[in-house]
Order: C-alpha cells, then structure tokens, then sequence
C-alpha cells in the first residue's frame, strides 16, 4: 500500500445556548443527581429555532478545512452523516455543499444513526484509498432537539445538538485509518427510531398527536446491547489492525452515557486517563459525538503524531463501527496507483 487515508484536518461547532440539569427538573419529573449518577451529563446544548443541521455542518467543515489548510475548492467528496436532516431531501450533505462554494461533486447524506460517522470514515477512506478521491469532507451533525420529546423525561435528558467534521486525505501508509470494523442488526429497529414522518408512518394529525414524530427508545435494551457491543467492536478493529487494547493511547467512544463507557474501558483495561469523555457537557450528539470529541482530544494537546486513537460508535439501526487511527497527517509521496494491503 502506497498511501492511506488519514484525517488532515477536524472541527466542530456546538450551539451557543446549554440547557442545564437544573433547567430540565423545571421541564419534567427529573432530578441533576438522576441525570447525572445515570448517565455523566450535566449540560448539553441546543440550537436556536433558526439554527438547522447543516448550519452547524457547514460551521465544522470550514473549521476542518482550515485546519487541513485546504480550500473547499479541493475538496472531491462530502458525506454528512445525520439522523436529522434539514429535509427529507435534498440531503444535507448538498446543502453543505453550496454554502462552502463546492460545485460538482457527488455529496450524500448517511443514515446509520450513532454510527454514522464511523460508517462515513470507512467509506472515504476506502474511496480514498483505491485512488477515486483524493479529500474527502465526512461530517457528523444533528439537532437532536428537533426529534425529542421534551415531555418523555426517559430520552429528552439525554440528547443534544452539535457537529463535527474531518477532512479525510492521502498519508503515508504507516498513519492514517488502519482498520475499521462496522455492523448492524436490522432486527433490533424498532428499539431506537422516530416511528413518524417516513413511508410507513406519514406524518398525520394523528401521528403528531400520537407523539410518533419524535425519538422512541427502549433505554434498557439498547443499554445492553451498547454494554456489549463497544468492547466487541473495538476489539474486532484492533484485530484486524494488528493491534491489542494495550496499544491503544486514546479511546474516543461515543458519548451516550458515562456507565456504558466506563463498562468499555473496564473490558478494554483502559485506564482513565486513555479515555475521552465530554459528554458532561455535550450530551448525547449522535454521529456528532465521535468527532466533536476527535476535535477536543486534537485541540487540546491529546493526541500526538504516532498515536492509536480509537473510535466507537453504537446506535439506532441497530449499528456499530469501530476504527483504529494511528494519528499524524504526513504526507505520502504522489504515486499514480495505490497497492491495496
Ligand atoms: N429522571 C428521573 N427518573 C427517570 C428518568 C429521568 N430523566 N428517566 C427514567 N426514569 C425512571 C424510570 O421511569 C424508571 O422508574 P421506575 O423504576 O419507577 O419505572 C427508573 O428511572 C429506571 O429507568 P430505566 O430506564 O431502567 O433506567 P436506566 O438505568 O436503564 O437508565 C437510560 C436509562 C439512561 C436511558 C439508559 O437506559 C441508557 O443510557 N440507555 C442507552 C441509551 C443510549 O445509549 N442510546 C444510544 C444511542 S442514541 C442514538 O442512536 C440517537
């Protein structure tokens, strides 16, 4: 292999207004010490009525182009990964498109929920990989508030708003995504999903009355399953890397709930200080959450050249991604063709 994909630039853009603990005990039947003994959060923050998904998409991408110091100009693909669309269609991913001046190139929107942003890295990196692109944009971003049910205090205590992006490109074969491993179980749909507003269920008076439009979730059960499915996962990546936990530096999960994290470095025998947490702050962004806390870890001096991060997705679908990333962004020498490994 002659080069791989690696991440050259990351970004995130979170709404200026936090909706507190303390806010929610005046909205529903909630206690700060329920939240926060049941699931790590305190905070999480909540786009104004103005604000759509690809507002804040469009803000982490110019953010992650900046800091790949590339123009949107070179970019050759974009993919959003969102459970909450602007729209039905066109995709957000277009629209992203538009506002960052990028014509002519193919941009799409992917559903894999919690996942997403994982399942979008596997995709680019393989495009990246055969040769068919050379920068590809993957963005994770939702505004969750617009599918919760702000009167059902089982789900609307767990979610928030927020975006992050990378911009995925060529690097020398010894950086960049060495494995990833992605599932899903089709069979466990009904456990977390907006029953509302597709073809089976269009959205009628009834429905809305029914409260069917916003988010429905079987807490406990996909609990379980995240409890179980995270080590999994993380270790099949590793796997196929070559790799142990033991080499790991950084573990980036996604931000759901302080318990089912823990359980993961548990099994994983991770020490604290080699786990990334923000979702105190953040809540539960779904395909936001991985790469708004990429974004942290980046900034804030936690990842350095030659470091193994990560990263853990579970959600909706039922899915599941893991990918391994050894970070640094040098770049591979130009070659015409690339030798798959
Ligand atoms: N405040 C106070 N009490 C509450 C609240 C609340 N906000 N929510 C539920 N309760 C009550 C319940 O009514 C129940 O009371 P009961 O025993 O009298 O019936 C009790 O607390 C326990 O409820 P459980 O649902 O059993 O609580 P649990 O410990 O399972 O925690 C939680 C619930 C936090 C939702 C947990 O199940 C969870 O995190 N599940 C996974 C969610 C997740 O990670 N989703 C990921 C994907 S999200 C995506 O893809 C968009």
């Amino acid at each position: 292999m002659r080069w791989r994909a690696g991440v050259l630039g990351v970004g995130a853009a979170v709404p200026d207004r936090v909706l507190t603990n303390a806010d929610l005990e005046k909205m529903v039947d909630t206690s700060d010490e329920w939240i926060t003994t049941r699931t790590g959060i305190k905070e999480r923050r909540i786009a104004d009525p103005e604000t759509a998904t690809s507002d804040l998409a469009t803000e982490a991408a110019r953010r992650a182009l900046a800091d790949a110091g590339l123009e949107p100009g070179e970019i050759d693909l974009i993919i959003v990964a969102t459970v909450t669309p602007d729209m039905a269609f066109p995709a957000t991913a277009c629209l992203v498109g538009a506002r960052l001046g990028i014509e002519g190139v193919p941009a799409f929107d992917l559903s894999a929920a919690c996942s997403g942003f994982i399942y979008g890295l596997d995709m680019a990196a393989h495009g990246i990989e055969a040769g068919a692109y050379r920068h590809v944009l993957v963005i994770g971003a939702e505004t969750l508030s617009r599918i919760t049910d702000w009167s059902d205090r089982s789900t609307c205590v767990l979610f928030g708003d927020g975006a992050g992006a990378v911009v995925l490109g060529p690097v020398r074969p010894d950086r960049g995504i060495l494995a990833t491993y992605l599932g899903a179980d089709g069979s466990g749909g009904d456990k977390l999903c907006v029953p509302a507003g597709g073809s089976r269920q269009p959205i009628t008076a009834e429905a809305i009355l029914g409260r069917q439009h916003y988010i429905k979730m079987a807490g406990n059960e996909v609990f379980k399953f995240a409890v179980r499915i995270v080590g999994e996962a993380a270790l099949k990546a590793l796997e196929k890397a070559g790799l142990t936990p033991g080499d790991v530096d950084l573990f980036i999960p996604h931000q759901a709930n302080i318990r089912i994290i823990d359980a993961a470095a548990r099994r994983l025998e991770l020490p604290p200080e080699k786990v990334f947490v923000n979702l105190d702050r953040y809540g539960n962004t779904s395909a936001a959450s991985i790469p708004i806390a990429l974004d942290e870890a980046a900034r804030s001096g936690r990842l350095h050249p030659g470091d193994l991060v990560l990263l853990v997705g579970f959600g909706g679908g039922l899915t599941w991604a893991a990918a391994a990333i050894r970070w640094g962004k040098e770049p591979s020498a130009p070659v015409e063709a690339n030798g798959r490994a």
